[in-house]
């Protein structure tokens, strides 16, 4: 009974893992290019404002809840699946920490926009936006490629 509910559970979890990291990296790549855009608004204008208030719910109704679904999700099919054993986990497992520590990052400049502490130039931000998207890539390459 208990190997029947895990093994009906797994193809679910797994759907909620891919919507949660849909959501997660949705956010991961918009973000930055709302820091662009941000970059340019004059300090204190209506405008600089409005990117406050997108960029702080972006982060809390979006991207912070995605990320703590796809962790949760994620560790059930490590746990439910035995691939703790796989070298393309472990490889996987590095490059979403490092994707972790890129959101951490985010949310700290979320806070220094916020404070109206940007120190960073626009240029900065448009190079930082494609770091989410390389990772990305591959670690969808190693999740379903299983290269070794
Ligand atoms: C947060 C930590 C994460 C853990 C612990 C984790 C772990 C896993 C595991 C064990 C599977 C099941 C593999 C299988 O059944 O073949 C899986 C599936 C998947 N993961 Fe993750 N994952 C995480 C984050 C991510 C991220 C950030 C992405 C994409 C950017 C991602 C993309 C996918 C995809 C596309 C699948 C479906 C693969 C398939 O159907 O074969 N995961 N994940």
């Amino acid at each position: 009974m208990y190997e029947w509910i895990t093994i009906t559970a797994y193809p679910w979890i797994k759907a909620l893992h891919v919507i949660a990291v849909i959501s997660w990296m949705a956010g991961m790549l918009y973000l930055p290019r709302l820091f662009v855009y941000h970059c340019e608004a004059e300090l204190g204008s209506k405008q600089s404002e409005t990117f406050k208030i997108m960029e702080g719910r972006l982060l809390k109704v979006i991207i912070n809840p995605a990320m703590i679904v796809t962790w949760l999700a994620g560790i059930y099919l490590v746990w439910s699946g035995h691939w703790y054993t796989s070298g393309w986990f472990h490889a996987k497992l590095t490059l979403v920490l490092v994707l972790s520590g890129v959101h951490g990052f985010f949310s700290r400049w979320v806070k220094d926009f916020a404070a109206d502490q940007n120190t960073r130039t626009k240029k900065f931000y448009r190079i930082i936006n494609e770091i989410p998207t390389v990772l990305m890539i591959f670690i969808v390459l190693l999740v379903i490629v299983k290269p070794f």
